[in-house]
């Protein structure tokens, strides 16, 4: 077993620790055992993961004498609705949860956003643990205590601030993971490092595609996470800093939201949005173009598009794809708020930027 390495998400009364590398659920084994005295674990899953990982993870916590006690939902986004949390939240009180137990989330970002939305409003606020099983949930979704459903007015337009009490982030679980949706948690990674650590960026350059599994990514997800961490403990609730943690985001929603249902992946639309950010950034002189250039090679050595039309869709239209920009969660007064860059490392917000030349821009990048 490698070293498991621990990083901390400092919020006074409500810090955590997050474990990252192979073997680490196993590792952890003492510090879940308080979160259960009842000596079962209610665990929330979806069928996929229950079907490759639930059987090992239950023995895992057989070892520190866990039962585990199983709901299972179906995988995607439906499932982050009202109808899948009421179906969490009745099986949580169906089980007679009590506020001194935790409930395990063992899944992608989906599981964890519903089931820490569940455990928010269960009988006031229970606590929960997230075991992510993506990349994505391990470096970014896990973190951070944003948690919440889709609604018919847009994604995660319900939710709840709840910290988890432990992240543990076990590479083992990986194992299983097609590379498309490794290569899409990539981009949270590489997004930690292109807004503040510049150094970062160098060793993820350095080591290419080989980030992407073994102790580079142990080495890179803990980095992320160290990352948005710092950037959580300075501003829980995104009233400043934690805005930065969406370069990519608001380009990047764009594209989800024009795309056919599930033909693009969230890393691949961050990913194009992160290399689209950074070229807005240089048309405007505010980033170098090479700075640019360094980020898209990059995206593209680990298999990621830098373009929009690297994406699986390609049948873009800028104008709409700016209309949705305009109708962003983060925006205030009506203005797009943008992510953008002075250079690798250096991110800022922008909160009204000039619609009109985003637009211009937009149609010169889609033609
Ligand atoms: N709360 C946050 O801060 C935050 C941040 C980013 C994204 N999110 C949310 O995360 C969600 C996306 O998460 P995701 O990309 O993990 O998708 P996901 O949870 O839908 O998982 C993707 C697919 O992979 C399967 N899967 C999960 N683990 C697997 C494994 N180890 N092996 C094989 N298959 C596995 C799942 O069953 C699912 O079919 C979105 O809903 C997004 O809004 C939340």
């Amino acid at each position: 077993m490698s070293e498991v390495l621990r990083v901390n998400v400092g919020l006074g009364e409500r810090a955590y620790d997050v474990l990252v590398g192979a073997g680490a659920l196993a590792a952890a084994g003492p510090e879940l055992v308080p979160h259960f005295p009842r000596g079962r674990a209610i665990l929330v899953t979806d069928r996929h993961v229950a079907a490759l990982h639930l059987e090992a993870v239950s023995d895992t916590l057989a070892a520190q004498g866990l039962r585990v006690d199983p709901v299972i939902v179906e995988p995607g986004e439906t499932s982050k609705s009202w109808t899948g949390l009421a179906g969490v939240v009745d099986a949580l009180l169906d089980r007679n949860v009590e506020r001194s137990e935790a409930v395990i989330a063992l899944g992608g970002g989906v599981i964890g956003d519903l089931t820490g939305f569940a455990a928010a409003v269960t009988k006031r606020g229970v606590d929960f643990i997230q075991i992510p099983t993506t990349l994505l949930a391990q470096v970014d979704s896990s973190v951070g205590g944003k948690t919440g459903i889709n609604t018919t007015h847009g994604k995660n337009f319900a939710g709840a601030f709840h910290q988890p009490r432990l992240v543990i982030a076990d590479r083992d679980l990986l194992a299983t993971l097609p590379d498309r949706e490794r290569r899409a948690g990539y981009a949270e990674i590489v997004k930690a490092a292109l807004i503040g650590d510049a150094a970062m960026f160098d060793r993820l350059e350095a080591a290419g595609a080989d980030v992407l599994d073994g102790r580079e990514l142990d080495t890179a997800v803990a980095a992320a996470i160290a990352f948005k961490a710092r950037i959580v403990a300075e501003d829980e609730r995104e009233g400043g800093v934690r805005a930065l943690l969406n370069l990519g985001h608001t380009f990047g929603h764009a594209f989800e939201g024009d795309a056919p249902k599930d033909v693009i992946r969230h890393g691949e639309a961050v990913a194009a949005g992160i290399a689209l950010a950074f070229a807005y950034s240089a048309h405007r002189g505010d980033c170098s173009a090479i700075d640019a250039a360094r980020v898209a090679a990059h995206l593209r050595a680990i298999g990621l598009p830098a373009t929009p039309n690297e994406l699986a869709h390609t049948d873009w239209n800028a104008a709409s794809l700016v209309a949705r920009m305009r109708d962003d969660k983060k925006n205030r007064d009506g203005r797009i708020t943008l992510i953008l860059t002075r250079g690798i490392g250096a991110a800022f917000i922008d909160a009204a930027a000039d619609e009109a030349d985003l637009l211009a821009f937009m149609e010169t990048q889609l033609s």
